[in-house]
């Protein structure tokens, strides 16, 4: 194997590999005899971690550009759901500044909490109202510190249990709760 510099020609049917430990591209003529590769180098080039570039399809440089443009587009697909989180929250946002102006006192988290709770514990409950509990209760548990306390409460408890519940709705939702809380 010799190293080559960018853009040097080498002989057709020439191998070439990129050496992932030096970046640098290095090639040799092909075996003469039957053309297969032979096993043993196989095994040293694996344990070295070289990896073997066809020449004509991709240049060192045309592989760092497919690089690139991976993490971009990853870099891309993260802003966006970030975006679309914000947005879904800036509205209860916004309706707490409001309400702050207005000088209403606004409920806490946990306070909260202790009414959705009782609200799906209640035998008095519908079984609409005990979903929209729990539908609720999933947006406070994705908070590390409610998640807490959701626990000391007794929530986690009571969802956990609401996983056995008959009612298929039910089922779902404290499943949607748990996964939030545990996560
Ligand atoms: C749920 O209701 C039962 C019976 O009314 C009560 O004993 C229990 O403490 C309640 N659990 C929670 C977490 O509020
Ligand atoms: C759900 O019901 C099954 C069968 O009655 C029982 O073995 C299991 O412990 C129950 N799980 C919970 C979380 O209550």
């Amino acid at each position: 194997w010799q190293s080559i510099r960018t853009g040097q020609a080498v002989p057709a049917g020439s191998h070439v590999r990129l050496n992932l430990q030096t970046g640098d591209r290095e090639a040799k003529l092909p075996d003469s005899e039957n053309g297969k590769s032979d096993p043993r180098e196989e095994r040293r080039r694996k344990r070295l971690g070289k990896v073997d570039i066809d020449s004509n399809s991709f240049t060192s440089q045309e592989l760092k550009k497919a690089l690139a443009k991976m993490k971009e587009s990853e870099k891309a697909e993260r802003k966006a759901h970030e975006e679309e989180v914000r947005k879904k929250f800036r509205p209860i946002e916004q309706l707490k500044e409001e309400f702050e102006k207005l000088n209403v006192k606004m409920e806490t988290d946990y306070e909260i909490m202790v009414k959705l709770i009782s609200k799906f514990n209640s035998s008095a409950s519908t079984l609409d109202e005990k979903v929209a509990a729990l539908y609720d209760l999933e947006y406070y548990v994705h908070q590390v510190d409610n998640a807490k306390d959701f626990l000391s409460m007794g929530g986690l408890r009571l969802v956990i249990d609401g996983l056995n519940s008959t009612e298929a709705m039910l089922k779902e939702h404290a499943a949607f709760v748990l996964g939030a809380a545990l996560s």
